[in-house]
This record gives C-alpha cells, structure tokens and sequence, in this order.
C-alpha cells in the first residue's frame, strides 16, 4: 500500500503527518511512502532524512494524491492557491484520507460534503474516542498538550514581570498567580508548565474529577459552584450550563480572577462552543499587565473579548487568541500527531488492506464519509439532516 504525505498547504503550518522515524516504521512494516520533498522543512525534519528513513520525495502534490491509497495530513483539505485547485479535487475515489478535519463545524460543511461525493474514505483525528484503547491514536489529546505548555510560555513571555519568586538583592518578587479555567487536557498541562515556571496556581472546572486532577497538580481549586449532577453528562464529559447556573459561575471566580497575572481558559464542552466565562466586565476589574490566554478560540473563546486569531490588549489586559499553538511548537508536535497517526495506521490496516469496522467505537466516532455516503452523525446533525 502506497502512503502520501503531502506538504501542509495552511499559511504558517509548520507541522507534517509524518517523521523520518514513523516513515522508517511504515517502510518496515511493507509500506511505500511519498513524501512530498520540502514537507517537513518548517520542523526541522529533512528531506535528506526521509529518503534515508526509505521514502521517496515527490515534487507535486498531485502525484502524491494520485498514486497514494492513504493520504496523511495535519490540517482538513483546503485550496491550494499555489495549483489553483482545491486539495478535495486532487483526491480520487476509493482513497482514504485522516486528518483533523472537524466535519461538525459549518465552514467544512461544503467541503465534507464534497469529500463525500467524490467517494473518499474520510476520518477525522477529532473524532477519536478518549478511550484508553485510543490513548496512542489520540492526536488531539497530543496538541492539546502541545497547546497547554506553549500557552503558559506564550503567556509569561508577554508579561511584564517575573514569573517565579525572586530573591534578589534589592528584595524580593512575589511570585506570578496563574489561574486555568477548564482543566482537561491543556489545562492540565498548562497548570503542570505554571508550576514548574514558580508560579502559584489555581484552577476551576465543573467536573469534580478535573478539579481532583488540578489539585493533585498543586493548584489551589477554585468552587465553582456549579453542582457536580448539572456538570457531568454521560461518558464522563461537561454539560453546556443553564444560562443562571454559568452567570453564578462567572461570579464564583471574579474575584480569584482579579487577583491573577495569567488567566488561561480552556474550557470545552465537545462540538459546542465554548462557555463565555469571563465577560468584558470582568477584564475591566483585571490587574493592569495581566494576560489572557484564551486557546478555545476556535469554539469561540471563554472571553468574550478574545481577538480572533490574534493579541490585543484592552483595559491594560493583554489578551490572546492565537490559533495553532501547536504549529508554534512544530517539531515536537509533529513528532507527537505522526506517532498517533502511524498507531492509528496499524489499527487501520490488517493484511495491506484498510479494514473499517464500523461496529468499533474508534470508527464510528471518527468515520466521516465512505462510499459515497456522509455519516458522521455530528456532521449530519450539524447540517440538519438528521
Ligand atoms: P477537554 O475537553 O479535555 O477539557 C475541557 C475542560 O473544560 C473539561 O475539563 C471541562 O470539564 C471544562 N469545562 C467545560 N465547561 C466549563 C465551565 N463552564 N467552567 C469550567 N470548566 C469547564 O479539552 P482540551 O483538549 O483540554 O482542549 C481545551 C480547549 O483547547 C478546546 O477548546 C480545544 O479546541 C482547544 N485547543 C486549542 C488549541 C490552539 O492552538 N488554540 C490547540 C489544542 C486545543
């Protein structure tokens, strides 16, 4: 079976579906791998690697989409500006495609739908399962990781303080307060950077197990009051609040709020948007200097004053909403997502060919479209057409 690794086509994608290391994996395994040259410059693995790790470089893309049954990228398929045609018409009938590609959301509705016209086999890297069996296929769970240290570095580089408490010889510096609002994954990760940097931490998140996780991290919790019956839903995840029950959230964390040097928000409910928890109200009582990172962006942002995709600063509040802080941190976040991929590959193929069970968990969760036929049920949803 032929695998292709095209070069990432998203502006300031640094990232690539795949290492020397994982292509030295699959070549082991009997795969023949296409990988097109230049693809892993923007993280420091180079061409010269690949070839040696047993892949074979290709100029064009369309190469690449022609002869490979198993595409692997990073990033959903997007136009190509540079060929002029759109990464979903370079892809033929019968091939398979894994990527993120968050069929769910409204701006890849038309392009999921073409995906699935064409007959691609899709799967998307958000759709697999947190379940333990998945753990070393969840590429999500890795940027997510990704996200929560960069995120917290990201943050004391824009602060105008220390972070740490100093002992110096003109007195002492108070150490920075860092407080994570949603402690799953990058939260947990963020608290873990906070602490290691010196800061002191707190945490709050509605789930009494993410609270667990933040305190025995060394963060102070924070009561949100929300009660624990409203908070969880089925499988362990958050529920989307009554509007009055997120309004005593917001009051519950105010003052700790105002006290923090860092704010770091990422809290999610799965394929909603984002819980607003910090109104523009509350940044105007915030410390002068102080940072919000705000990484549930994409689904919106837990601040209602975030940039989109960017950093402001409003009422001496500087406030971050860059997307892609995993690009921001590419050889390692590639060396993680390709690690996932290739553990998602040998799942995938039995005997060089790609068995889909569609009664597994993993498949259903993450199958996108196959013969022709869309059927993920949250993209369906999404689209009213279920
Ligand atoms: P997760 O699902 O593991 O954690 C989310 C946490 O938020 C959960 O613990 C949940 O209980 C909590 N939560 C939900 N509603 C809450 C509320 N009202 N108050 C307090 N806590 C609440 O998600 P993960 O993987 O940690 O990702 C978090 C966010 O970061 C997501 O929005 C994700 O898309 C985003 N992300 C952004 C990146 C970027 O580059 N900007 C990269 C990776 C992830």
């Amino acid at each position: 079976m032929i695998i292709g690794i095209p070069k990432e086509i998203m502006h300031d994608e640094a990232r690539v579906a795949a290492t020397p290391e994982t292509v030295g994996k699959y070549v082991n395994d009997g795969f023949e791998v296409l990988v097109e040259t230049g693809a892993g410059e923007g993280a420091l693995y180079h061409d010269e690697d690949y070839v040696k790790a047993g892949a074979t470089l290709v100029d064009n893309p369309q190469e690449i989409y022609d002869r490979a049954e198993l595409i692997l990228k990073v990033k959903e398929p997007l136009m190509n500006e540079q060929k002029g045609k759109h990464e979903v018409d370079m892809m033929h009938e019968g091939q398979t495609l894994v990527t993120f590609i968050h069929p769910a959301s409204p701006v890849n509705h038309e392009m999921v739908k073409r995906l699935a016209a064409r007959g691609v086999t899709a799967i998307t890297l958000d759709g697999i399962p947190r379940i333990s069996r998945a753990q070393s296929m969840d590429a999500l769970t890795s940027m997510s990781t990704c996200a929560g240290y960069k995120g917290i570095l990201m943050a004391a580089d824009m602060m105008t303080t220390f972070v740490p408490q100093m002992f110096t010889a003109v007195g002492q510096i108070k150490p920075a307060k860092v407080l994570v609002i949603g402690v799953g994954v990058a939260g947990l990760q963020a608290l873990a950077t906070a602490k290691r940097l010196g800061a002191i931490t707190y945490a709050a998140d509605i789930r009494p197990m993410a609270s667990e996780n933040a305190s025995s991290l060394g963060a102070k919790v924070i009561d949100t009051t929300v009660p624990s019956e409203l908070a969880v839903a089925e499988g362990g995840y958050a529920n989307r609040l009554p509007h009055d029950v997120l309004l005593r959230e917001r009051e519950a964390l105010r003052e700790t709020i105002q006290e923090m040097d860092i704010v770091f928000c990422s809290a999610l409910i799965p394929g909603k948007i984002a819980p607003i928890i910090i109104t523009e109200d509350m940044v105007k009582g915030m410390k002068k200097g102080s940072v919000i990172v705000d990484i549930s962006i994409d689904q919106g942002g837990n601040c209602e004053l975030t940039p989109k995709g960017g950093i402001e600063k409003k009422y001496g509040v500087t406030l971050m909403g860059v997307k892609n802080i995993p690009g921001l941190l590419p050889t390692s976040s590639t060396w993680m997502f390709s690690n996932n991929l290739y553990n998602l590959v040998k799942y995938l193929v039995k005997d060089g060919q790609i068995v889909l069970d569609r009664t597994d968990e993993i498949i259903q969760k993450s199958l996108v479209c196959v013969g022709g036929e869309l059927v993920h049920a949250g993209a369906r949803e999404a689209m009213g057409l279920m």
